[in-house]
């Protein structure tokens, strides 16, 4: 008698406990095939039902569900709105990773850090994890298919491969430079702007309201880069300073982290010129703070980022972020002083860390 009781409590313990520890145990510092990605992010809608709510926004061309998490404590108030999209391009895995581990980090935050509350109610996060959901699935699927960077649709009647680059398919100086009209190219740029449902999804999401975005972040890798727009050489921004400004202190902020050197510039000034990009097209709807991300490395292991950087790269990507985030909101909701008194005390607050963990 006593025995099989003890033995049921034993039963229920352990299965209430491997109930919460599945919960606790996503792992951040691995990378996810797209079902646990997924699965990830039904459960942290489940496990934050006041702050997080997913919305499906869009199709791949093999029809999957293009998701994003939104993020932000509601307050009746109208809304300011952060942009961040991971997985443009299917090989860039650490991309996907990062977001999970920004939307991990805000939520574990807000409840301690007034600041993080303060942004939280100011402001709504939108984090699509994976874009290229159908490239991402295909960079998955074997070693053959691993460094898969286009989406997925057909080419046409007289060109017979597979992808556009999504990266070039925006409605911004479409098909100008920096892109190809071969199907089969990696920069392939799509038959029009905007053929692509993942480009029209984003542009139909973003447009409808763009007057909200106060950030437009789009996570790559690699390269250790900030790209700010234009990609086109012969235009710029007119806010070219303020986003080298404040681009350069999230840089810096990078840089006390863990030591890593993020170059700042635009895509012609330090990468190579091109047309189409998200980024640009954000900028041209007047979202002020544009920026790509091209996290790490810088060529070493290139696309194939080994697991154990997964962790460091994250935790220096989200200072630079946060950087840019921060100094959006403060312009916006506390004027600009406020903003670069905010650009100074996180720099220190980086050097101080940096300090500690070199
Ligand atoms: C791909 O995987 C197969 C089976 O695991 C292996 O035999 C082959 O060498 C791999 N090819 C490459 C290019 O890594
Ligand atoms: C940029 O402007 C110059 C001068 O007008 C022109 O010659 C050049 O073709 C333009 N570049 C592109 C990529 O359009
Ligand atoms: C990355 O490596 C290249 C080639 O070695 C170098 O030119 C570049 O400055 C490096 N970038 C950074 C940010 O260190
Ligand atoms: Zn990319």
């Amino acid at each position: 008698m006593v025995d099989s009781a003890a033995l049921s409590l034993v039963l229920l313990l352990s299965a209430v406990g491997a109930a919460t520890v599945e919960k606790v145990n996503y792992d951040y510092y691995k990378y996810h095939p797209m079902p646990e990605i997924s699965n990830w992010m039904t459960q942290t809608a489940q496990d934050h039902p006041d702050v997080v709510t997913i919305v499906d926004y869009g199709h791949t061309y093999e029809n999957r569900k293009i998701s994003l998490l939104k993020i932000g404590l509601s307050t009746g108030e109208k809304k300011k709105v952060i942009w961040m999209d991971c997985g443009i391009h299917a090989r860039e895995w650490i991309a996907p990773a990062f977001c999970q581990y920004f939307v991990r980090q805000i939520l574990q935050t807000y409840k301690t850090d007034p600041k993080m509350e303060e942004m939280m109610k100011n402001m709504d996060f939108y984090v699509t994890p994976v874009l290229n959901v159908d490239g991402y699935i295909f960079s998955w699927k074997d070693n053959t298919t691993r460094l898969w960077r286009k989406n997925r649709s057909p080419g046409t009647s007289s060109c017979d491969c597979y992808g556009t680059d999504l990266n070039r398919n925006f409605d911004a100086n479409w098909g100008t430079i920096g892109v190809s009209y071969d199907c089969c190219s990696e920069i392939y740029c799509g038959s029009k702007p905007v053929s692509e449902p993942e480009a029209q999804a984003v542009t139909d999401f973003v447009g409808s309201r763009k007057d909200d975005f106060l950030c437009f972040l789009t996570i790559h890798s690699y390269g250790q880069l900030l790209l700010v727009p234009y990609g086109h050489p012969n235009f710029t921004a007119d806010n070219y300073d303020e986003l080298m400004e404040v681009g350069l202190a999230a840089a810096d902020a990078i840089r006390g982290v863990h030591g890593k050197n993020y170059k700042v510039g635009t895509s012609p000034a330090i990468l190579y010129p091109n047309s189409g990009s998200s980024r640009d097209w954000a900028r041209q709807q007047g979202i002020p703070f544009a920026y790509t991300f091209e996290l790490r490395d810088n060529g070493t292991f290139g696309f194939q980022l080994p697991e154990d950087q997964i962790q460091p790269t994250c935790e220096e990507a989200f200072t630079g972020a946060l950087h840019i985030i921060t100094y959006a909101h403060e312009k916006t909701f506390n004027g600009a002083t406020a903003a670069t008194a905010a650009l100074w005390t996180m720099l220190l607050a980086a050097s101080v860390t940096g300090a500690n963990l070199m």
